[in-house]
């Protein structure tokens, strides 16, 4: 197998999606592993798993810069030091500026099925309007909000007695499973976007400054 791709996953919270890449990645035959654990806030869970997983952790704080132009070119020398050829925005809890998009493919995941309930209330929103069924997807991030293009998606059922933290739960068991997969092909098979649809499976991960991992197209 070629050499494992490098993945620089971004947290904010508990982080058990970023432990289900730390989990995947022990097997070598998964092609990828994590390389470093970034973070917009200190003392969360998501750093800790990091740490106990050995993996290298850096922190930028949007409140200790004047600007978000200035945090933004902040996060994105401290991703470039890992030289990543996947960010994986994983229960990150802010947009990403150009700095990062321009520079590396970035992966988002939401637990909702976009373009539905996009945003930081995505299981309370869907809860809210009385969905029957939600999910999560998995996307690469662009500028907007839950916005780019989708690489893939999971239904989950909404059950009558649902609150938003046990749908919440039900639907993270899926969308950590549905991360992990999607990373591993990414990473293995490599991948085009044409417009917004993205396909897998189209050569090996190349890094480009765009958000194609295998040819352009
Ligand atoms: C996930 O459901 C993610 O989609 C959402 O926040 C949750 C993060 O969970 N934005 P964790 O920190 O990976 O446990």
């Amino acid at each position: 197998m070629s050499k494992a791709g490098r993945l620089v996953v971004l947290v904010s919270g508990s982080g058990t999606n970023l432990q289900a890449l730390l989990d995947a990645s022990t097997d070598p035959s998964y092609g990828a592993r994590v390389v470093a654990v970034g973070a917009d806030r200190e003392g969360i869970e998501g750093l800790a798993r990091a740490t106990k997983a050995q993996i290298p952790t850096f922190v930028e704080k949007l409140r200790d810069y004047g600007t978000r132009a200035e945090w933004d070119a902040a996060i994105a020398a401290r991703i470039a030091a890992y030289e990543p050829d996947l960010v994986v925005s994983a229960g990150f809890m802010k947009i990403l500026g150009a700095p990062t998009l321009d520079a590396f493919p970035v992966l988002n995941t939401h637990p909702a099925l976009l373009p539905s309930f996009p945003g930081a209330h995505g299981v309370r929103d869907a809860l809210a309007h009385g969905v029957k069924v939600t999910g999560c997807t998995v996307m690469l991030a662009d500028s907007g909000v839950d916005t780019g293009p989708i690489i893939a998606q999971e239904a989950v059922p909404v059950l009558p007695d649902d609150d938003e933290a046990v749908l919440h739960e039900r639907i993270k068991t899926v969308e950590r499973r549905l991360l992990v997969d999607i990373v591993g092909r990414m990473v293995r098979e490599g991948w085009t976007v044409t417009g917004r649809i993205v396909h897998l499976g189209t050569g090996p991960i190349v890094r480009t400054g765009n958000q194609s991992g295998g040819e352009s197209t």
